[in-house]
């Protein structure tokens, strides 16, 4: 089975520039090759706040919603996070995305594109990484950054020079880490299955 990474637009904002961005690194993505790419476009997921009174770790869900999330991310070997830098850390309704379920997370892998303005969504990256962490996604060194000012100078999208090595550089990781990490879950599987 050929490895299947999702790529997540973390911004759901009227009038963002994610979606420029999401649809060159989808292309990207497709001409790098190596796994099936499809995009999560967060707005596309009305998951609302966190309505579930359930610990997401025993995946008792309530709403269909919730069920429907939990089906889609299961269903990932690794994901690529487009991340924008708001106040410093990445958007609400990407946290609140990641909250909904656990398991489905666990034991994968991910790289993360940043953007933002000169910083480059640096410092959103960062406070990802820590959540991340307790997600159990191995999150992968490279990490292609934009920044906005440069990147967006005529209002379209234009990737600055490196931006398409970055990004293949970085799917490289994420890929070798994906088709480990399936490893770890398939003997988790046949452990928990034998008991
Ligand atoms: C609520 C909000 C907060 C922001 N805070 C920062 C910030 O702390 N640092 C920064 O470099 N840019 C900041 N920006 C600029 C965004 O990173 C930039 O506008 C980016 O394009 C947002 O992504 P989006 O257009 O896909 O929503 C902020 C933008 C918004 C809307």
């Amino acid at each position: 089975m050929p490895l299947r990474i999702g790529i997540i637009l973390g911004s759901t904002r009227p009038g963002r520039r994610g979606d420029q961005i999401a649809s060159w690194v989808l292309d990207t993505a497709h001409a790098h090759g190596g796994a099936d790419y499809e995009l999560i476009d967060l707005a596309d997921h009305r998951l609302g706040n966190l309505d579930e009174g359930g610990n997401p770790n025993l995946q008792q869900y309530e709403h269909p919603h919730t069920r429907d999330w939990s089906e889609l991310i299961d269903g990932f070997d690794g994901f690529v996070f487009l991340v924008p830098e708001y106040n410093h850390s990445f958007p609400g309704a990407l946290k609140n995305a990641l909250d909904y379920v656990y398991r489905e997370w666990n034991d994968k892998a991910a790289g993360i594109v940043s953007y933002g303005g000169w910083a480059a969504g640096v410092r959103a990256a960062e406070a990802l990484r820590l959540v991340l962490a307790e997600l159990q996604v191995a999150t992968v060194r490279a990490q292609p950054t934009i920044s906005t000012h440069p990147s967006f100078h005529t209002g379209a999208f234009v990737p600055q020079e490196g931006l398409d090595t970055a990004v293949r550089g970085m799917l490289d990781q994420v890929i070798a880490w994906s088709g480990a990490l399936r490893g770890v879950r398939e003997t988790k599987a046949e452990a928990g299955a034998a008991a």
